[in-house]
């Protein structure tokens, strides 16, 4: 490297990007599906399960070796229909890692019961199955394990605890699209999958979601919730039989327009899934120049890994005791802004339920707080999209500002 590349950009040498790398444009569009959003509303068949949100529910169980997919509003209702048909209600515990976005705890508050925050791994920030197990109780009616950022949870671990303990299983798959665990898709390992579509996911209308089951009563009874109370087959007005007495039903109903939205970015996703596996893997190479940066970890057995984003972690020598601000100061001066994690749920702004509402261990759950957070940095899946030189690039910058720890230090007299 030049003297001028050596020096930060940050300390005035010349920025890996000297014009800021442009973020790809997101979400996806293209003009075929733009003419037939107009022919769907010439058509005026809009909602209650029409042709065109059926097609798309199949497609995209199929797509994920599910065998039922039911669409809804968001992928906040989608867990709180799974839960509602796993009959989960006030008395009952359900575990969540603490790192996660806030939607997973608030379903289980939602339906009235408690949410039980446990710590997650380091290598992958997904739920640790050790800790999981340590967290049951009498209590104890479901696991949700999150595929968090790029990485996915243990899932055969925790199938094993949950047979064992008789629990169920529901895969918060938000962050998941398209990802495949051991050759098979997410969301068909538990009991039930949930999915986000809102606007910033990897496939997107804006918002919606979808629950995916193999099992034919959860998929009638998770109907049932989205759709207040109908069955599958009957039409809107024509109701011919009755839900569980008891079951609490909703209108989580979303609309033709963003089933149609989703169709042609689910037939690309192989291709995007492609792309974004190959720059990890070009900036994962450069990483290995850049000491005490690491990647999150894929899953275990991830056959085909998905992203929401590339978390960076900067947890080891020379990075360890570097603070996390001045590090995103020298990345973003090198010409890309990089952004931080959401931290442990019961820490966010957001999150305002009463401590007795929650259970979390004692002394917090560390590896949340600290791999998780204090010392993470957030890339958009976006990003993942950009050439293969770009992306060398982006891990070069990381192993700039690792090569010069040092000095960074050393030119910021308050550290
Ligand atoms: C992990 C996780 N679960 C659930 C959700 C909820 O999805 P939605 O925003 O569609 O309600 C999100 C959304 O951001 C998420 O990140």
């Amino acid at each position: 490297m030049s003297q001028a590349l050596n020096t930060l950009a940050l300390h005035g040498g010349q920025a890996i990007f000297p014009t800021p790398l442009k973020r790809p444009d997101w979400p996806a569009v293209d003009q075929d599906t733009a003419d037939q959003l107009r022919e769907l509303y010439l058509s005026r068949d809009w909602s209650f399960n029409c042709p065109t949100e059926q097609e798309f529910s199949k497609q995209y169980a199929a797509d994920h070796d599910a065998k039922h997919g039911i669409f809804m509003a968001n992928g906040t209702v989608t867990l709180e229909s799974a839960l509602t048909a796993l009959g989960v209600g006030p008395g009952d515990e359900v575990i969540v890692p603490a790192l996660t976005w806030m939607a997973t705890a608030m379903a289980v508050h939602y339906v009235g019961a408690t949410p039980v925050f446990v710590d997650v791994e380091s290598s992958t920030l997904c739920l640790d199955p050790a800790k999981t197990e340590e967290a049951i109780t009498p209590k104890t009616r479901v696991i949700i394990p999150v595929h968090i950022f790029g990485s996915m949870a243990d899932l055969e671990a925790i199938l094993v605890i949950a047979k064992k303990h008789k629990l169920s299983v529901i895969e918060d798959c938000a962050h998941m699209q398209g990802g495949k665990w051991d050759g098979k898709g997410v969301g068909s390992w538990g009991d039930i999958g949930s999915f986000s579509f809102q606007q910033s996911k990897t496939l997107s209308s804006g918002e919606g979601g979808i629950c995916l089951t193999n099992d034919d009563k959860l998929s009638e009874l998770i109907f049932r919730v989205k759709h207040i109370g109908y069955d599958m087959g009957q039409k809107q007005g024509e109701a011919a039989t009755a839900p569980p007495e008891g079951l609490i039903c909703h209108n989580f109903r979303a609309t033709a327009f963003q089933a149609l939205i989703l169709k042609k970015q689910l037939a690309d996703l192989p291709e995007l899934l492609k792309r974004y596996n190959k720059n990890r893997q070009i900036i994962e190479e450069q990483l290995t120049a850049a000491p005490g940066f690491r990647l999150q970890a894929c899953g275990r057995k991830a056959a085909l890994q998905g992203y929401y984003g590339l978390v960076f972690i900067a947890d080891q020598e020379p990075l360890a005791n570097v603070p996390r601000a001045l590090l995103k100061e020298a990345l973003d001066a090198e010409g890309l802004t990089i952004a931080a994690t959401y931290g442990p749920v019961y820490n966010h702004m957001l999150y305002n339920m009463p401590k007795d509402s929650y259970r979390m261990p004692q002394g917090g759950c560390p590896v949340a707080e600290h791999q998780g957070t204090a010392r993470a940095f957030f890339l958009p899946h976006q990003w993942l999209q950009v050439d293969e030189e770009s992306a060398a690039k982006i891990g070069q910058m990381f192993v700039k500002v690792a090569l010069n720890a040092q000095a960074l230090m050393a030119a910021t007299p308050s550290v």
